[in-house]
């Protein structure tokens, strides 16, 4: 996984939405670590997606909806909409987090934890399907909306320390990523 380097017109479009792109590798490779019934490595693996996710979310809340809401609502959704979903992604990750140490807790083995994994993804499902649904409609919506309504030079004073924040962080997560092997 690469840094996220500034692009022409620091289009919010290409870079959130590599945000998101790294956020769903992340979200994959956890569920790998599920599968292979390696808990420690999940539960480090959601630490990364979740102070990653969080950082992107904090920007969107704090950066890209106000100022949506300040341009009056003209977008295909209104700001409060993706206000609500941050929310609802907040007590699903929550969620998510409980049943993961419930199920690396209970140290189950053979067939009690291969049905236990499965229906530990079967709950999961609602919250990557949130996820999923979220950016599809950030990538149609509140990007490309404020693309078109708002100068390079905003873009660039918002972008550029976001970007040098998330490199950061991601610097420091990958570390702890690249030092499990999944094979
Ligand atoms: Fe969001
Ligand atoms: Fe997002």
């Amino acid at each position: 996984m690469d840094t996220l380097t500034l692009c022409v017109d620091n289009r919010l479009t290409e870079v959130v939405s590599r945000c998101h792109q790294r956020l769903d590798d992340l979200f994959l490779l956890r569920q790998e670590a599920v599968l292979l019934g390696r808990f420690d490595d999940a539960i480090r693996l959601l630490n990364c997606f979740k102070e990653l996710h969080h950082l992107h979310m904090d920007f969107e809340d704090e950066r890209l909806i106000p100022r949506l809401d300040e341009l009056g609502d003209r977008g295909r959704w209104p700001a409060s909409l993706y206000t609500d979903e941050h929310a609802k992604v907040r007590d699903l990750m929550k969620k998510t987090e409980n049943n993961l140490l419930s199920l690396s807790r209970a140290r189950l083995s053979n067939k009690d934890l291969r049905r236990e994994v499965i229906y530990f993804l079967d709950k999961e499902k609602t919250f990557k399907g949130l996820c999923e649904h979220h950016q599809e409609r950030e990538e149609a919506g509140i990007f490309p909306e404020l693309d078109r309504l708002t100068d390079t030079k905003w873009r660039t004073s918002i972008i550029e320390p976001f970007l040098t924040e998330w490199d950061s962080c991601m610097k420091r997560n990958m570390n702890i990523v690249n030092g499990i092997d999944l094979l």
